[in-house]
C-alpha cells in the first residue's frame, strides 16, 4: 500500500506553524445547535455584580461609547430600532441582569415591559406582529448570549473569537472571517461573559480577570477582561464537536495513514503506554480520543481532564474533571489529586487529557506499576522535545529526583510517542510515530517507525503532498505483539528502500 510514497530522504524539521492560517483541511466540526441555551442571569452561587456591571445601573448614557449610532439607513429602520432599544434596555435594566434574587421568568417579564416603553418612546409605527417579534428578538439578544447566540447555533462555525464588543471573528473550515455582528456595548459583552462564567460557579472581575468556563453544550470558553485585556473584554469559544472526529476523518484528511492506524490500534490493544505530542491546536486531544477508541470494550477506563473534552464511546468509562478554586480561592482539586485517586478506582487504563505539571510523575509511576496501556498528551514540537518536556514536568512534582532516575522512569514508562504538527499549509498531520526504546548511557533512545515525508513537495495551492511513511525499522514492541498474539499486516512496515535515522 506504500508503493506510491517515495522514501522520506529529505525529512525536514517539523514545519511548525505559529501563525494563524487558513486551514483547508480543517473539518466543519459538526455542532448541534445547543437546544436550550437558556443561561439565566440568576446566580446560584450568590455571585455579586462586579463594579463594572454595577456601573451600568448608573444614569443612562453616562458610559462613553454606550450609545449606538442613531443614523440607521431607512431600509434598516427596524435594525436600527432594535439596536437602540437593546442599548436602552441595557441602561434601564443595569445590574438587575445579574441579580441572583430575580428569577429568569421575572427578568424576562421586566425586560419586556422596559422594552415596550422604549419602543413607545421611539414612536416608530409597528404592526402588533412586528412589535412582538422585535421584543422577542431583543430579549433573546440581551438575555441570552447576545450576538453569539446565532454563531453558537451555526454548525459550520468551529471557533468564535470576540476581540472587543465591536469585533467578532469566527472560524469556518479553518478560515478566519470577521463577522458584521457586535455587542451593544462593552457592558453588554461583560454581561454575557459574567452570565457564562457564573453558570459554572466562577467569577470574573478586576481581581480575577481571566476565567476558563464551559457552556452547557461542552464548548470551551476563555474570557479575559481589562486591565489584562487592553481593548476591553475578550472572549474565545472553541465549539464542541457533538459528533466526535473519527479515525476515518483523520484518514480522509491525510493526518494519518491506514498503515499507521492499524499499527496504533495494535499498540493500544497491546497495552503500550502512549504519549500524543504536539503544539497548541495541533489536534492532540482529537488524536487521544481517536486512539482511545481502540481500547477494548471490557477495559475499565478512567479519564482525567481539566475540562472534559474526551468523548469515549466505550460503556465502561469514569470521567473525572479537575476543579478550580472557588470564589474564596479554596477547594481546588488538581489533575494530580485526581490521578492519585484514580489509582484507587481499579482502572485498567488511565487517560490523562494533558500533562502539564507535576502529575507527569504520578502518571509515569502509574504506567510503570501495572496501569499500562495508559494514554496522555504533552505540549512539545518533536518526540525528543516531548521527552525533555516530560523531564521538566516531573521536576515540577518537586520530588528532587536525580535526572537519571527521571529518565529511567520515562524510558520504562513510555512506549510510543505520536507527534502531531500543524503544517505551514494549515493541515494537521502525524509527523512521527516514535518508539521509546530505553536508555543508552544517560540518553533515552528513540526510534522512528513512521516519519512525515516532505520530499513529495507541495501542490499549486501550497499544500503538502507528502504523508507519513514507514521508516522500515522494525519496532521492538513487535515482540510484545507476538507474545500477545496481536497481528499487524506485513504491509504496515513496508517501505521503499531506506532506514529512518536512529536519533
Ligand atoms: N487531524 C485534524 N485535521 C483537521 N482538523 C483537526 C484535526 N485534529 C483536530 N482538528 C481540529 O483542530 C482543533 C484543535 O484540536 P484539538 O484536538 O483540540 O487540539 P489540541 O488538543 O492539540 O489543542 C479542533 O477544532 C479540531 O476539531
Ligand atoms: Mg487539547
Amino acid at each position: 500500500m506504500n508503493q506510491a510514497s517515495p522514501a522520506p530522504s529529505g525529512v525536514a524539521p517539523a514545519e511548525v506553524d505559529s501563525v494563524v492560517q487558513p486551514d483547508p483541511l480543517r473539518p466543519f466540526a459538526p455542532v448541534v445547535a445547543p437546544a436550550a441555551n437558556t443561561l439565566t442571569a440568576s446566580n446560584p452561587l450568590g455571585h455579586t455584580p462586579s463594579t463594572l456591571s454595577a456601573r451600568v445601573a448608573g444614569p443612562a448614557g453616562a458610559l462613553p461609547g454606550h450609545r449606538p449610532q442613531a443614523t440607521a439607513p431607512v431600509v434598516d429602520a427596524l435594525g436600527g430600532l432594535k439596536q437602540r432599544a437593546a442599548a436602552a434596555l441595557f441602561d434601564r435594566m443595569g445590574s438587575r441582569f445579574s441579580d441572583a434574587s430575580v428569577s429568569e421568568e421575572e427578568l424576562r417579564k421586566t425586560a419586556k415591559e422596559e422594552l415596550s416603553a422604549v419602543i413607545d418612546e421611539e414612536q416608530v409605527p409597528l404592526s402588533p406582529e412586528e412589535r412582538r417579534r422585535l421584543i422577542r428578538e431583543i430579549a433573546d439578544e440581551v438575555m441570552g448570549y447576545g450576538p453569539l447566540q446565532r454563531l453558537l447555533e451555526d454548525p459550520s462555525i468551529t471557533e468564535i473569537m470576540v476581540n472587543s464588543s465591536e469585533q467578532i471573528y469566527v472560524e469556518r473550515k479553518g478560515r478566519l472571517t470577521l463577522t458584521d455582528l457586535h455587542f451593544t456595548s462593552d457592558d453588554h459583552l461583560r454581561q454575557v461573559i459574567e452570565r457564562i462564567v457564573s453558570k459554572v460557579g466562577r467569577r470574573i472581575d478586576e481581581s480575577s480577570p481571566l476565567v476558563d468556563a464551559r457552556l452547557e453544550d461542552g464548548s470551551r470558553v476563555n474570557a479575559i477582561i481589562p486591565p489584562l485585556a487592553v481593548n476591553g473584554p475578550s472572549l474565545t469559544i472553541r465549539k464542541f464537536a457533538q459528533v466526535p472526529i473519527t479515525v476515518n476523518d483523520l484518514l480522509g484528511w491525510g493526518s494519518l495513514t491506514p498503515e499507521m492506524a492499524e499499527l496504533l490500534d495494535a499498540c493500544v490493544k497491546a497495552r503500550l503506554n502512549i504519549i500524543v505530542s504536539g503544539g497548541t491546536g495541533t489536534g492532540k486531544t482529537t488524536m487521544l480520543n481517536v486512539v482511545s477508541g481502540f481500547i477494548p470494550e471490557d477495559d475499565r477506563i478512567v479519564t482525567i481532564e481539566d475540562a472534559v473534552e474526551l468523548q469515549l464511546q466505550q460503556a465502561h468509562v469514569v470521567r473525572l474533571e479537575s476543579r478550580p478554586a472557588n470564589i474564596e480561592g479554596k477547594g481546588a482539586i488538581g489533575i494530580r489529586e485526581l490521578l492519585k485517586n484514580s489509582l484507587r478506582m481499579r482502572p485498567d487504563r488511565i487517560i490523562v487529557g494533558e500533562c502539564r505539571g507535576g502529575e507527569a510523575l504520578d502518571m509515569l509511576q502509574a504506567m510503570n506499576t501495572g496501569h499500562d496501556g495508559s494514554l496522555s498528551t504533552v505540549h512539545a514540537n518533536s518526540p525528543r522535545d516531548a521527552i525533555a518536556r516530560l523531564e521538566t514536568l516531573v521536576l515540577m512534582a518537586g520530588m528532587d529526583l536525580p535526572l537519571r532516575a527521571i529518565r529511567e522512569q520515562i524510558a520504562s514508562a513510555v512506549d510510543l510517542i505520536i507527534q502531531l504538527t500543524r503544517m505551514r499549509d494549515g493541515s494537521r498531520r502525524v509527523t512521527h510515530v516514535t518508539e521509546v526504546q530505553g536508555m543508552e548511557g544517560e540518553i533515552i533512545t528513540l526510534q522512528d517507525a513512521f516519519l512525515f515525508d516532505y520530499s513529495a513537495g507541495m501542490d499549486a495551492q501550497g499544500r503538502f503532498l507528502g504523508r507519513p511513511v514507514a521508516t522500515g525499522i522494525r519496532p521492538r514492541f513487535l515482540d510484545r505483539f507476538e507474545e500477545l498474539g496481536i497481528q499487524v499486516s506485513p504491509g504496515v512496515f513496508a517501505t521503499a528502500h531506506h532506514g529512518g535515522a536512529r536519533r
